[in-house]
């Protein structure tokens, strides 16, 4: 891999991405081993978390090491003490973090000091570790990532972030329908255009979900409010009232569309209620590859280094 740390998707190639959906397959089919035999991992969370803190949990315990699990109170990121100082305090005692920030400027300040492998495990601008694991199910399901196209129905957040640069640079169509104010753009949407110039990928940007899901082969959807933004939640309700993925909308994807969502889902917004549970869905693929893409990850940043001296 080309750095230390896996902050967002962008750090990583189009071979990076190859290798580590390869070796999170292996690892998918062999089980358990010892490649991480007696290294530690801290988890840091600011911000709630089901899959991202047990998957990475039971991964390093599959994997022959451990993981230590900080609460927000237990932290207190740049709040009881810089993040500076918690970067290389962590550093002499383990051999990787996974962070969970709401900004993102955090998660860089904490890789710049750490001297171990850093991982965003998700912030308020990407969460690369969730589209990785995603383009694995696709990989999976479709037996290719290359002339796909994929169709993201709702915020332009992180999680959108993190896909439409996976897609960009797998060389997979990307089309976003967002309603205005809420779409993706600045930096991350330039290089994504910059990597989808050299993969071939088209991007496509619309307020119209139909425009987006049509002839789709993977229909994609995320809260309209993320973590952080609750306050927001009844002003985003009427914004993207609109937004929602119906059985109609997705009967206007290819037949044989994925239907996919990061979860936790709030059934009955952003997806009609029942939805998810259809056989399009493959939301508990999604949640179990986090596993073993993560592992793969795991080994490639944590195989080779050790904490400080
Ligand atoms: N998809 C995802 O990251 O879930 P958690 O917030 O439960 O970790
Ligand atoms: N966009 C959501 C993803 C949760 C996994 C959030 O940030 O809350």
């Amino acid at each position: 891999m080309p750095g230390k740390d896996l902050l967002s998707v962008s750090d990583l190639t189009a071979e990076d991405i190859w290798r580590l959906i390869a070796r999170a397959r292996d690892m998918k089919r062999e089980g358990p081993n010892r490649l991480l035999e007696a290294k530690v991992l801290a988890l840091i969370f600011e911000k709630p978390s089901l899959r991202t803190r047990v998957s990475f949990d039971v991964a390093m315990r599959q994997l022959g090491g451990h993981a230590i699990y900080l609460s927000p109170g237990e932290v207190g990121l740049g709040q009881r003490e810089p993040v500076s100082d918690v970067a290389r305090v962590l550093s002499r005692y383990v051999d990787g973090i996974v962070a969970r920030t709401f900004s993102h400027d955090v998660m860089e300040s904490l890789a710049r000091h750490a001297t171990v492998p850093v991982i965003n495990g998700l912030t308020d601008r990407e969460h690369p570790c969730q589209a990785l694991s995603d383009f694995l199910t696709i990989y999976e399901r479709k037996g290719r990532l290359e002339g796909l196209t994929l169709a993201f129905v709702g915020d332009g957040n992180n999680v959108a972030r993190s896909l439409l640069l996976a897609a960009s640079i797998m060389g997979t169509d990307f089309r976003i329908a967002s309603p205005q104010g809420y779409e993706v753009g600045g930096e991350l949407l330039a290089l994504g255009r910059r990597f989808a110039r050299q993969s071939g990928a088209q991007l496509l940007l619309t307020a119209e979900p139909r425009r987006a899901v049509h002839g789709a082969d993977v229909v994609y959807t995320d809260v309209w409010a993320s973590m952080g933004q609750e306050a927001e939640a009844e002003a985003r309700r009427l914004a993207f009232a609109d937004y929602q993925l119906t059985r109609d909308l997705l009967a206007m994807a290819a037949k044989d569309a994925l239907l996919m969502h990061p979860l936790p889902a709030h059934h009955g917004e952003e997806i009609a209620p029942g939805l998810l549970d259809e056989g399009q869905s493959v939301v508990f693929d999604q949640a179990e590859n986090r596993l073993h893409l993560q592992k793969a990850l795991l080994v490639e940043l944590m195989g080779k280094v050790g904490p400080s001296p």
